[in-house]
Formats: C-alpha cells, sequence, structure tokens
C-alpha cells in the first residue's frame, strides 16, 4: 500500500515531510503546502529554499488561474532539479484562494481550466491535480465525471480527490465537515475511469476506513489531518514497519547540522507528531520544548528509550 501525506498550509512544511519522508521511504508521497505561482515567478530561489530541504523528496503544490502565469511559474520549475511533481490545487475553498480563483473557485470556469491545464502541461516531468467531489452541496457526479474527462484529454492520470464536495462561501473548517463524504462516488469515478490513477482523500483516519477502501481495490490513500495528529499511526495499525526509529531520527536531525535557515520551533512542531499515545509524552515534549539545539533534541530521542 502506499500513502500520501495530503498538502496542509501551516503543517506540511519542510521539516514534517522530511520526518514522513525518512519513516516510510518509498511507501510515502508527500506534498509541499500550496504555493501560489506568483511566489516561484517573482523569486523562484527563496521560495523553493523556504518550501524545500535540499534532501526533500515533495512534489509541490501549486495554485494559479492565470495561464500565462502558470506557464512563467513552470518555467522555473523546470529548471529545479529536486523537484519532480508538480500538484495543481483545483480543490481549496479558502476565501482569500477564492477572491483569486484560485483552488476549488476556478472550478467554476471550465474553459479556464483548460487553459491552465495547456500552461501546466509545459511541466517536462510528473504533473498531477488535487480537486473535490463537487462543487456546491448538491451531490452531482456531473462534475467530477466532466473534470475526469478533461484531465484524461490532458493524459493527465494522477488525481487526488478529496471525497466530499467543496462549497464557495463557506469557511474551510465547515467545508471539511458540512459536505459528507462520498466514497461510493469515488468508487464509481475508479469504475468509470479504469485507467486513471484515482486515489482518495478524507476522513482515512482508521482501520476500518482503510479496509472498507481496499476491499474496493484502493491501494493508495492520501491523509491529512491524522499524520499531523499522529505522524506513526499507519504503523500502529500495522500497515507498515519501521525498523530502528531512533536511528531515523537521528539521521533526520543530523541532515539539519549545517542548515543555515534552520527554524528548531518548525522542526520541533513536526518532532511532536511522533510522541501521540506514548508514555511520557508530557515530559518527553517538554524536554523537547526546552532545547535549544539539534544535538539535545537528539540526547532526548537517544536517551528515553521511547518505543522499546
Ligand atoms: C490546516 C489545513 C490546511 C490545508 N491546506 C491545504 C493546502 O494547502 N492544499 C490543499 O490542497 N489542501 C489543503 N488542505 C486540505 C487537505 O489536504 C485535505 O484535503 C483535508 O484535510 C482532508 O483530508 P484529511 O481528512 O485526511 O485531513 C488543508 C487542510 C487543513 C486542515
Amino acid at each position: 500500500m502506499n500513502y500520501h501525506l495530503a498538502p496542509m498550509m501551516g503543517y506540511t512544511d519542510c521539516y514534517f515531510r522530511l520526518l514522513a519522508e525518512k519513516l516510510y521511504k518509498s511507501h510515502i508521497t508527500t506534498f509541499s503546502e500550496m504555493i501560489v505561482d506568483k511566489a516561484i515567478i517573482h523569486n523562484e530561489i527563496k521560495t523553493i529554499n523556504k518550501h524545500f530541504l535540499v534532501n526533500n523528496i515533495s512534489a509541490i503544490q501549486i495554485a494559479g488561474s492565470e495561464p500565462m502565469e502558470i506557464k512563467l511559474a513552470i518555467q522555473k520549475l523546470n529548471n529545479i532539479d529536486r523537484i519532480n511533481h508538480i500538484n495543481l490545487n483545483l480543490g481549496c475553498p479558502s476565501s482569500r484562494v477564492q477572491e483569486n480563483k484560485l483552488g476549488l473557485a476556478l472550478t467554476q470556469y471550465p474553459t479556464l481550466v483548460k487553459e491552465c491545464l495547456h500552461a501546466l502541461k509545459t511541466y517536462n516531468k510528473k504533473i498531477s491535480i488535487k480537486c473535490r467531489l463537487g462543487l456546491g452541496l448538491e451531490e452531482d457526479q456531473k462534475y467530477i465525471f466532466e473534470y475526469l474527462s478533461m484531465f484524461q484529454e490532458f493524459e493527465i492520470k494522477t488525481v487526488y480527490i478529496h471525497c466530499r464536495n467543496g462549497v464557495l462561501n463557506l469557511d474551510t473548517k465547515k467545508n471539511r465537515t458540512i459536505p459528507k463524504i462520498n466514497y461510493e462516488l469515488f468508487f464509481k469515478c475508479k469504475d468509470v475511469f479504469p485507467n486513471m490513477e484515482l486515489i482518495p482523500n478524507g476522513e482515512i483516519n482508521d482501520l476500518e476506513t482503510i479496509k472498507h477502501l481496499s476491499d474496493n481495490n484502493i491501494n493508495q490513500f492520501m491523509i491529512g489531518r491524522q499524520f499531523t495528529n499522529d505522524l506513526l499511526f499507519i504503523e500502529k495499525l500495522g500497515l507498515v514497519t519501521i525498523d530502528n526509529k531512533v536511528r531515523i531520527i537521528s539521521d533526520y536531525l543530523d541532515s539539519f547540522e549545517d542548515y543555515e535557515y534552520l527554524n528548531l520551533n518548525l522542526l520541533k512542531k513536526a518532532i511532536f507528531t511522533l510522541l501521540s499515545k506514548v508514555n511520557g509524552a508530557k515530559k518527553i515534549k517538554k524536554d523537547v520544548s526546552e532545547a535549544d539545539s539539534i544535538i539535545k533534541v537528539k540526547k532526548i530521542f537517544e536517551s528515553n528509550q521511547i518505543w522499546n
């Protein structure tokens, strides 16, 4: 089975992604937080350095709605060796994003989406899309079927589908609760588009859901919040084994030794996602919070026998 760490603003920064990549290796694909194409056009070096460590192997998630601008951003990304995969955000309902016709809002205009896809196709490595199952509260398969046909026309095979509708003018939190999860429609999409690589997202938080999806021939899952609550949860469910976590974490921490832009707080935030349901977590978190260097954080993991 393969897992995909969903792009999440404020969470899937380079520190958290590198930790997930080191722990799960080829079992996981990670995605940057959404990056607006304009940020890449105006200063790609700064933008990439802020979002990617040299050894991150993540996809970059971009948002844009001006075909010319997407094209300019792609021109820059085509020259960046460490990035091999662009994901286009067509699902974010946030009001700020909406104002600029990005994300979900862009899907109100299929002709414009097509023009954006034309621009996206100038990328010379992997392209994927992240979208919703529908637009507005009414459940209707037409939206997703028409968009999947369009992506297929552009030979974009990999599509991550957040398995609930997105509603404009509804805040992002309510957009993750009011529209209902509809895996059944997702299964229908898989049947109608058998040659596409469709990957479900949304509330994949427990063994029961994973089993329900696997029973329907799904072996790839995009997971967001549950990974940020407990990065090790798929290991706890017995779905993946990780040998010698302490060694992996030490190696992870060592990779920041000469990193000039180190943000120790963000690194600690990533590390905290390992401590869910761990004995003595409160004390360990306190020690990590107080640590003022990477070496001290490393010692905490090496001396506490957290997972023995
Ligand atoms: C705090 C937060 C930030 C998010 N940021 C993004 C984003 O930048 N791009 C995106 O496509 N989706 C974003 N999402 C949506 C997630 O990628 C995912 O689709 C959603 O959380 C549902 O998956 P989950 O139930 O596994 O968390 C965000 C979600 C949350 C909670």
